[in-house]
């Protein structure tokens, strides 16, 4: 078994194949983990943002459709699987905490083990998971997979809902509805990042956004979006 980062295009499958669409948005994932660390201010929050656009909707679109295949056909993906979500799950409360954050003082921690994180969980799905996968599917699987993948990622959510659960049907279900108010919410957070610092644009911008996160933090507590989901995900 061959980690992915020790593979070349053509054996993962080819560019439209899950190994290889993974591996790229890993690539761009640790791009954006430097910028994070050489900013600050607007200029952070942007590189944040795009940090978040990419991660969430990723590992969302591998809990919907990813990790259901995993758990069906390797005989440990039940384990492998929950040790992941477990890391996505930390992650999606992680950001919750540094978007709450009041005290400057505490970001830096946070922001530390929120790449820590990241980091292992790229390794633990390169290393282990996707290699499993890749042993079990042959290139024709592989790619109708990727193809699936893509278009469950580009309508997921981009921002951290840690209520909702990290298995299907509850995630599957919460999918739509959170991605049309987080897709939003960058929208109007971009626009407020571009007015000006004192104007009431920017405060118009802002409370707008935060309308909508209360929606969404409503939203995520419904019933329907937390079925599923495995006690144990959550790490004490
Ligand atoms: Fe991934
Ligand atoms: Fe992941």
């Amino acid at each position: 078994m061959t980690s992915l980062a020790d593979q070349d295009e053509a054996t993962l499958g080819g560019p439209m194949s899950i190994l290889v669409r993974q591996k790229r948005d890993h690539v761009r994932l640790d791009e954006l983990l430097h910028e994070l660390g050489t900013t600050a201010g607007d200029q952070q929050a942007e590189v944040f943002t795009q940090l978040n656009r990419l991660v969430f909707a990723h590992a969302f679109a591998e809990e919907a459709l990813l990790w259901p295949v995993a758990r069906r056909v390797l005989p440990d993906g039940e384990a492998i699987t929950l040790e992941i979500e477990k890391e996505h799950q930390e992650v999606n409360e992680l950001v919750v905490s540094l978007e709450k954050l009041e005290d400057p003082e505490a970001r830096q921690p946070l922001l530390d083990r929120l790449v820590e994180v990241l980091r292992e969980d790229v390794r633990d799905e390169e290393d282990v998971l996707l290699p499993r996968l890749q042993e079990k599917l042959d290139t024709r699987q592989l790619v109708r997979l990727g193809w699936a993948w893509e278009a469950v990622r580009r309508t997921a959510p981009t921002r951290p809902h840690p209520v909702v659960a990290r298995r299907p049907p509850g995630n599957a279900l919460s999918s739509l509805p959170l991605s049309v108010l987080d897709r939003s919410r960058d929208h109007l957070d971009r626009a407020a990042r571009r007015s000006s610092p004192q104007g009431t644009a920017r405060s118009r911008f802002e409370r707008a956004s935060r309308t909508l996160a209360a929606a969404a933090g409503a939203l995520e507590k419904l019933p329907p979006f937390t079925r599923g989901e495995r006690p144990d995900t959550h790490r004490a």
